[in-house]
């Protein structure tokens, strides 16, 4: 087990960046950094003890300055979607940057994904870890209130990546906070996730609208393109999915949030890795990257094309703070925000 610390780049307004390798006791290898709390690397074995990378990303800090859809990053204030970029708490109208339409797409314009935390090592006999750190000033992005925020990146023994997520405020906020790497069972860059045979224990989504924005309704996903309750290739249904493009993007609600209970199991046939997904969140947004078209050039010099990766960005449901009926996201003072998100890898 160890942690490795090494420079990563320096900023336009010359902070320092730094990219940290874990490695546990079974040679699991993680990289993240401190620009955006982005997980630029995740190697993991596969049914022969054949290790990849599994995420997709960068290879230099540079490319995650440009334009990115979010790889690997930590998203917050507020994951997913508000509509309009408005809402309202005690009778007082904020307003966010419009940054996906007319809405607010994870956090705004300079999202968590984009600022630098600081980072110190977490070590115990079973884990290596880095815990992020970073205060978000009262009016960020038109949010209201100072939030504090934590965020550990553990990775044990058991071949799990822990997240865990703190935050406070001083004044009443709304917080969805999640994380948002793409993974490709077969390595990053190895082709599309289609094949990728995907389970969510969920009854029912959130219907949106053509511009993701919920409806407010809850949908049943029984048998519906939508059922992923039984193991079924990502592919096998996904022209009947979404306008334009076609694909996942949508929030489940999951049948029992909790750390003991499976919201996601994703197996790759011809690796035998699977990954496994632990929340006591709510919602899942499971996204099929259909938005990747080739553009971007990543890791290795391969470009990502439309369903390279996909997203499980365990979280509350979108747009919750214009949706009475969803699950409350508004932080208290005095109360403390608190979740936990476990990926486990293994191959069979
Ligand atoms: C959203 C997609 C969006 C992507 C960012 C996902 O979380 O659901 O609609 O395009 O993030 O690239």
């Amino acid at each position: 087990m160890n942690i490795k610390t090494e420079a990563f780049g320096i900023l336009p307004d010359s902070s320092q960046v730094w990219l940290f390798t874990l490695t546990n006791a079974n040679g699991i290898r993680m990289k993240v950094t401190n620009y955006g709390g982005i997980i630029t690397s995740l190697e993991v074995p596969d049914r022969n003890g054949q290790m990849a990378d599994i995420v997709l990303g960068y290879d230099r800090l540079e490319g995650y300055l440009h334009a990115t859809p979010y790889f690997g990053a930590i998203i917050g204030r507020y994951g997913n979607r508000i509509a309009k970029g408005k809402f309202v708490i005690d009778g007082q109208e904020y307003t966010l940057a419009q940054n996906d339409g007319e809405s607010t797409l994870h956090g705004g314009t300079r999202g968590f994904d984009k600022v630098v935390w600081d980072a110190s090592e977490l070590r115990d006999p079973a884990s290596v870890g880095i815990s992020f750190h970073y205060l978000s000033r009262d009016g960020d992005e038109g949010f209201p209130g100072n939030l504090d925020v934590n965020v550990d990146f553990v990775l044990t023994n058991d071949d799990e990546l822990v997240i865990r997520y703190r935050a406070t405020t001083d004044k009443v906020t709304p917080v969805n906070l999640t994380h948002h790497s793409y993974f490709n069972l077969k390595g990053a860059g190895n082709g599309d996730i289609l094949d990728h045979l995907m389970q969510i224990c969920a009854p029912a989504y959130t219907v949106v609208d053509e511009t993701l924005i919920p409806t407010g309704e809850l949908r049943d996903v029984a048998g519906t393109p939508m059922d992923f309750n039984l193991p079924t290739p990502i592919g096998e249904r996904i022209t009947q999915v979404g306008s334009d493009p076609k694909g996942y993007d949508h929030n489940y609600v999951l049948a029992v949030p909790g750390l003991d209970q499976l919201a996601a199991r994703v197996s790759e046939p011809l690796t035998g890795r699977v990954m496994e997904v632990y929340t006591d969140q709510p919602g899942m947004q499971f996204y099929s990257g259909n938005f990747l078209d080739g553009s971007i050039t990543g890791k290795q010099g391969r470009n990502y094309e439309q369903y390279s990766g996909f997203c499980l960005e365990t979280q509350h449901f979108p747009d919750s703070p214009n949706q009475s009926s969803f699950p409350s996201t508004l932080l208290l003072p005095r109360e403390v925000y608190e979740s936990t998100t476990v990926y486990r890898f293994f191959a069979e």
